[in-house]
């Protein structure tokens, strides 16, 4: 299908929306009733025409908006931006995998013209039309990490493998979930997970980090994650949290079915091949409840997800002092009935 690309903000007056195509795809990330960590991963290669799975990076009607915030974020904070000085190849790997994905999967939209090293790549919803050689900074605006992912929605972490481990040592991320690069950068898998809890206790990230070390290029992996955002804000940083950590005292249960987000990351693994960095790209999904709630059997399940979620995973996920004025709003759509029943 032809996307229409919308004009939208995610802060201020927050005009993001959905459409019902958007809707009808969300990744809604609950496969049963309740929820617990798990080391939750499988291939990614391709799903049902017209999900988020299909393509190796997907594009969506916030394509254009999404890029517009990244820019503003970049302006204010470079720093959201990072790449050690050994990461530099590992972007060039980064660029041609999403040069090469982008303008495969969506021949109408991307277009990239290989002549040796000298490369011709057209962004036409962004109205970019750029020649550069390949492996040669200088003929770019930007390093090429920071170069591709000014164009592709989603955070994105590079990670380089060395001593059985991983390290962050290069990253685009300006719409994450409450943790900050410029904090991890230099760190390892263990390092950066240490504010999790419940997940270390049952091992999951050890047996996540041996899975992750052995990806294989053109062998991609995926998982999903989620939390919840008050207002559609993709920027969600420790840096902004006193812009944003205040709005959660804004819902009131007029408003909670508009305002309360449902936020799903779909994240993904890339080994690259030149570097042999793993690339791991967080793209991030909003959906408001009562969007939600246009689909019953979500409905239903998240009431009960939400109500029996453990309090160090509310806690955690910043939603613990909303909880009952989410659950108010969610047990009007549980009707008692199996999820599995019906739409
Ligand atoms: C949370 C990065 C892979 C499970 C996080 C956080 C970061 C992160 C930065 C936030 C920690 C904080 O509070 O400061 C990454 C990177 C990965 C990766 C760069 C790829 C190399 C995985 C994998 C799993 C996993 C494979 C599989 C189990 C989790 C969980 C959380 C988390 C359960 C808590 C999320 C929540 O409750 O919202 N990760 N992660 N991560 N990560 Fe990862």
């Amino acid at each position: 299908m032809t996307i229409q690309f919308h004009d939208e903000t995610f802060r201020g007056d927050y005009s993001f929306k959905n459409s019902d195509w958007a809707i009808k795809r969300f990744p809604f990330p609950f496969h049963e009733d309740s929820y617990m960590y798990s080391v939750n991963m499988e291939q990614h290669r391709g799903g049902p025409d017209g999900s988020i799975y299909e393509k190796r990076f997907d594009v969506d009607e916030h394509y254009v908006s999404e890029m517009r915030d990244r820019a503003m974020v970049l302006a204010d904070d470079p720093l959201r931006c990072q790449s050690l000085p050994h990461m530099t190849l590992a972007g060039w790997d980064l660029l041609e995998l999403i040069m090469v994905s982008k303008s495969e999967d969506y021949p109408d939209l991307f277009e990239l013209h290989r002549n040796g090293d000298k490369w011709r790549w057209v962004n036409k919803p962004m109205g970019i039309d750029d020649s550069f050689t390949f492996l040669d900074e200088a003929t770019l605006p930007y390093g090429p990490m920071e170069y591709i992912t000014r164009q592709t929605q989603g955070d994105f972490c590079v990670l380089d493998q060395r001593d059985d481990n991983l390290w962050m040592d290069a990253g685009m991320i300006t719409t994450q979930a409450d943790w900050s690069l410029d904090f991890d950068i230099g760190m390892n898998f263990f390092e950066w997970h240490a504010p999790v809890p419940l997940a270390h206790e049952k091992g999951i990230f050890v047996r996540a980090l041996k899975f992750l070390l052995s990806i294989q290029q053109g062998a991609p992996a995926r998982r999903l994650n989620w939390t919840m955002t008050v207002n559609p804000l993709l920027d969600t940083s420790p840096e902004n949290y006193h812009k944003w950590g205040i709005q959660k005292t804004s819902v009131t249960p007029e408003n909670i079915g508009a305002k309360q987000h449902l936020r799903v990351e779909l994240q993904t693994f890339f080994r690259l091949p030149r570097s042999n960095a793993l690339v791991f790209p967080i793209r991030c999904y909003l959906c408001c409840f009562d969007d939600l709630m246009s689909v019953p059997k979500w409905g239903r399940r998240l009431h009960r997800v939400i109500r029996d979620l453990p309090e160090e995973l509310a806690t955690y996920k910043g939603f613990i002092d909303n909880r009952p004025m989410m659950l108010d709003y969610l047990s009007a759509f549980d009707d008692g009935q199996p999820t599995s029943m019906g739409i």
